[in-house]
């Protein structure tokens, strides 16, 4: 695909697709990640003489104008991430958006109104991608983490005008062809989450590419059931066993290690500082729920992560939300972020609670690369093509 740097952008309007879909409460932005991550691109496009024009969806309005998921709340942080004044116009196409675009020169930045305002934006719709294109000379894709959606703004715009990739757009696709693609082995993956049945085709497509699967949170026990160890009252997919099983048998012939907690951390409830303990695997009481795995896990984890060049992690090891439950979590956290310091280890992150448990324990930073994605992140883990990423490409071609 092209890039900012490729591309002749002076005196063009560059409608630039970017991601601004932020945690808001009481019409305040509460984290600003998402912004603060496009204000290279913006200015980067500004510095070859370009001026960004911001496309954006916003919540799941259905094609509908809804008040509350207007972007216009978004503006006061992005104003201030930028430094700058943003244009506003609350028509994404027509009249009002030309007049807004038409007021705009060298220097300035503008945000038009929620793409999911209207109806053709989900349906990819061609007539109102060429009403949006109207409005610039050039698109530049910023969203990586709204890519594994076909929609107008993110896949038909890009065959309608010379199109690129934005500076996070890039850096988002060079960490995670790093952590996956072309990645220094042996690999460790670390996938948790509560079910089996939503990460099947992730887990497949990792058993190929890793050396080491580390399963955590209520996955796990699932695989637990598999092995015929009892769980008790924790959360398991009994109707995956064989499921779990069969990635099992796969695992072993495709010389991938799977890692599964060999002790325990258990409760009887799911509170804030409700009485643990830790225990072997296989001695789980039949009232009780395993939340968490315990620091023989973590050891055995981090001495695998030691033989490792590349760690890439989706989904806590176990109800992190919650303490005592988010011992092993932290603690893996921190290895990786030790062995990435020493830059033994390449560490690449991605998806909405991974990223709030790794902020919990205080070591996003360190990290390697955080992705901004939580879908797109999944999608491209499972080894899925991504629209907007795609369309990138055959535009270049
Ligand atoms: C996200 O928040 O992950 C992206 O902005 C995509 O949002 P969506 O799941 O509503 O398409």
């Amino acid at each position: 695909f092209n890039t900012i740097e490729d591309m002749d952008l002076d005196g063009k309007v560059v409608l630039t697709r970017v991601d601004l879909n932020v945690p808001v409460e009481d019409g305040r932005v509460t984290d600003t990640t998402r912004i603060d991550k496009i204000v290279p691109t913006v200015k980067a496009i500004q510095a070859k003489g370009g001026i960004p024009v911001l496309l954006a969806h916003f919540d799941r309005p259905k094609g509908k104008r809804v008040d509350s998921m207007s972007l216009k709340q978004i503006l006061p942080a992005l104003e201030a991430a930028l430094g700058q004044k943003v244009a506003f116009s609350d028509e994404l196409i027509g009249g009002p958006a030309k007049r807004v675009v038409a007021g705009l020169e060298k220097g300035d930045v503008a945000l038009l109104e929620n793409t999911r305002f209207y109806e053709g934006e989900e349906k990819n719709d061609r007539t109102f991608a060429a009403s949006i294109a109207a409005l610039g000379g050039a698109y530049i894709n910023d969203a990586f983490s709204a890519a594994h959606r076909a929609h107008a703004s993110t896949e038909a715009l890009a065959q309608l005008l010379p199109a690129g990739a934005g500076l996070l757009m890039e850096a988002e696709l060079t960490a995670l062809d790093a952590a996956l693609g072309d990645a220094q082995r042996p690999v460790m993956a670390v996938v948790g989450g509560a079910k089996v049945s939503t990460k099947l085709e992730l887990l497949t497509n990792l058993l190929e590419k890793v050396d080491y699967l580390v399963i955590g949170g209520g996955m796990a026990n699932t695989f637990l059931v598999a092995k015929g160890v009892e769980v008790g009252k924790s959360l398991a997919e009994r109707d995956m066993a064989d499921t779990a099983r069969a990635i099992m048998e796969k695992a072993e012939k495709s010389g991938c290690t799977i890692l599964l907690p060999k002790d325990i951390v258990v409760a009887r409830e799911f509170k804030a500082g409700a009485a643990s303990e830790v225990l072997p695997v296989d001695d789980c009481p039949a009232d009780a729920m395993i939340l968490d795995a315990g620091p023989a896990t973590v050891a055995a984890l981090g001495d695998a992560m030691e033989q490792c060049r590349t760690l890439i992690w989706n989904g806590p090891l176990g109800a992190f939300e919650i303490e005592p439950f988010d011992a092993a979590t932290n603690a893996a956290a921190q290895k990786a972020a030790e062995l990435t310091r020493e830059q033994r280890l390449i560490s690449v992150a991605g998806g909405g609670d991974t990223v709030a448990a790794l902020n919990k324990a205080g070591v996003a930073e360190d990290f390697t690369f955080i992705s901004t994605a939580g879908g797109a992140f999944l999608e491209w883990m499972e080894g899925k093509e991504l629209p907007g990423v795609v369309a990138l490409t055959k535009s270049a071609q």
